[in-house]
């Protein structure tokens, strides 16, 4: 469906170019004074100099050629020769009318489809999932699921962790601590255990352990590093140790991007690229590209106008070891090979930005990614706590994220319990459906590479700029629109069931029917409708800046058009009943809107709050 921008656009064309006007003046764009005009025009200020005329004349000759038109209900010059335009009402109504109608809600699958794989996620295995890794699972899926949405061919990729020194570190940890397993006996050539000798919660209380012991302990962190490279050598029981630390972890992993609903497509990790390396590292040495600089094997990236140090990407370091830049592009040579996307995005911590700087350079540069391959980065900022500084808990401590996940859900039980017209036993799960919409929407609302601040209070409140509040106006939407259809059945009840399919709109089967929307009756209702007429533009627009925070500032501002709409209209009680009828299906197209936008999001509606 065409965008209310695109019409407006072509109805103003035709306008210049009847008063004998270059149609290329005639752009028309949202007004940035709502308060006289809903679009206006600076064509005639850019026309002047083609045509040595006064920007005001111009501005009148459109006026008088729109005169007559079926789009504009108001056409004026002002200021230096501002064209101020205003849309019809009966043609706003027309458009939502064919809107409520479209299965698509007006945002239709883009004609240039796209094969895109996004990296989010990201976590390490065997660590305990925190609160870092939230913004990019959470940003991550809402950036898949709107690609999806406008028809572009999307793969996640969670490009789990399970490559470096952690994996050492526990190894080394675990031998201290159980010195009799069979993984550490060389002479050993059984088949080893199918049960892994430890659990979730020991694996997460071994990790940190082993790691600050490494920090103080030079012995120990040397053995650590050997046994990475045992590792990365394929040394028989480690190797079987390591598996039992992926799956171990990715069973847990995956309950908690559950909690999150967050999903991929694969769950490729860094290990899967390993096989990549040799063959992608003789060619860029057999190609001239990759050269030894103090041991090290490396590729130069920096660029004559960089106007920061742009080090050369490290291939090898002088022990032959590779490091997480060899890891990232071997993945891209695998992902070229294995899916040929259009475009690779990653979602990752804008700490690692000239990680990426280089990685893409490099790609770029040795051919593992051709010139028609996009290569996005898409960096985010940190989560900080009320202090300002990076989120903690109360202890000091890094704060995992089922942790965070059950406290905001708590936070959230209570409110809704105060508010309560559910019945109990709901509670919970309402306090689970909302609590995600807190999460989510606090975080996304926020431009991505802006660091924020976690605000419990803040982000589970009712009302403001948060998710709770776009539900409940939801909610509000579903409420009308259940005690109208009870209306209605009511009414039916009442007629013999001949009549009743006689009488149209008050049968209960014709319920489903569609009235159309009406040309708005009040400027809260004008400012509601123009709103909705927007949706698929602000789609597309967030999705193209890969920026769900935009798709969160249309909803906003969507849900509080509705609410003064609400106040400001008394619905179910209009006597006329066409009037209400174009209402409800005004009220059902919101709704829509809304649920279909927060899935895009990554979050969803409860019933009732
Ligand atoms: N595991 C990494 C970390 O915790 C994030 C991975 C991001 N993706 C990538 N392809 N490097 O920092």
């Amino acid at each position: 469906m065409k965008m209310i921008l695109a019409i407006i656009q072509q109805e103003l064309a035709a306008g210049f170019a009847r008063a004998g006007y270059d149609e290329k003046y005639a752009v028309a764009t949202v007004s940035n004074r709502p308060d006289l005009c809903e679009y206006q025009c600076n064509g005639a200020m850019a026309a002047k100099k083609e045509y040595g005329k006064a920007p005001r004349e111009i501005a009148q000759d459109i006026v008088n050629a729109l005169a007559d038109s079926e789009v504009f209900s108001e056409v004026s010059v002002a200021g230096p020769g501002f064209i101020n335009l205003k849309i019809a009402d009966a043609k706003l109504a027309e458009y939502l009318s064919i809107m409520a109608e479209d299965p698509e809600l007006s945002v239709s699958p883009v004609y240039a489809k796209r094969k895109i794989l996004i990296d989010y996620g990201g976590p390490n295995v065997a660590k305990p999932l925190h609160v870092g890794h939230l913004r990019s699972a959470i940003i991550g899926e809402s950036l898949k699921r709107m690609g999806r949405r406008l028809g572009h061919e999307v793969l996640g990729d969670i490009h789990l962790g399970d490559w470096g020194l952690q994996m050492g570190l526990i190894m080394t940890e675990l031998q201290e601590r159980k010195p009799e397993l069979p993984y550490f006996d060389d002479s050993f050539t059984g088949e080893y255990p199918a049960e892994a000798p430890f659990t979730i919660g020991e694996l997460e209380e071994i990790y940190p352990a082993a790691s600050a012991r490494s920090k103080e302990d030079e012995e120990y962190r040397a053995r650590a590093l050997e046994a990475t490279h045992m590792l990365q050598e394929g040394k028989r029981g480690y190797r079987a140790l390591w598996e039992h630390i992926i799956n171990v972890s990715v069973t847990d992993l995956k309950k908690n991007y559950e909690k999150l609903d967050v999903s991929f497509d694969l769950w490729k990790s860094e290990s899967d690229a390993q096989p990549y390396i040799p063959d992608m590292v003789q060619k860029m040495k057999d190609d001239g590209y990759a050269y030894m600089d103090q041991g090290a094997l490396v590729v130069d990236v920096a660029r004559e106008d960089d106007t920061k140090e742009v080090p050369p990407c490290i291939l090898l370091k002088s022990d032959g070891a590779s490091l997480y830049t060899t890891t990232d592009l071997a993945t891209l040579v695998e992902r070229m090979k294995l899916f040929a996307p259009d475009e690779v995005l990653y979602v990752v911590d804008k700490r690692q930005e000239m990680h990426f700087e280089q990685v893409f350079r490099c790609a770029r540069k040795t051919g593992i990614v051709p010139d028609d391959v996009r290569l996005t980065f898409l960096g985010f900022g940190t989560m900080n706590g009320k202090d300002g500084k990076p989120f903690k808990t109360r202890e000091g401590g890094v704060m995992r994220l089922e942790t965070l996940i059950a406290d905001i859900n708590q936070e959230m039980y209570q409110k809704i319990v105060e508010n309560r017209s559910v019945r109990d036993k709901d509670a919970d799960d309402t306090a689970r459906i909302v609590g995600l919409s807190a999460l989510k929407y606090g975080d996304l609302s926020n431009q991505a590479s802006k660091d924020y601040i976690f605000d419990i209070d803040r982000f589970t409140s009712f009302e403001g700029n948060t998710g709770p509040y776009i539900l409940y106006t939801i909610v509000r939407i579903k409420s009308i629109l259940s005690r109208y259809q009870e209306e209605l059945a009511a009414g039916a009840g009442c007629m013999d069931a001949e009549s009743s399919a006689a009488a149209g709109a008050g049968s209960a089967d014709n319920t489903q029917s569609f009235a159309a929307v009406l040309p708005a009756a009040s400027d809260v209702e004008k400012t509601l409708q123009l709103q909705l007429s927007r949706y698929n533009e602000a789609y597309m627009g967030a999705f193209s800046d890969r920026a769900p925070h935009r798709l969160c500032a249309y909803i906003y501002e969507l849900s509080n058009n509705f609410n003064s709409f609400y106040h400001a209209t008394k619905i179910l009680s209009e006597e006329n009943q066409e009037q209400k009828r174009a209402w409800i299906s005004l009220l059902e197209l919101t709704r829509k809107v809304l649920e279909d936008a927060i899935d895009g999001l990554g979050f969803s509606a409860p019933e009732r709050m």
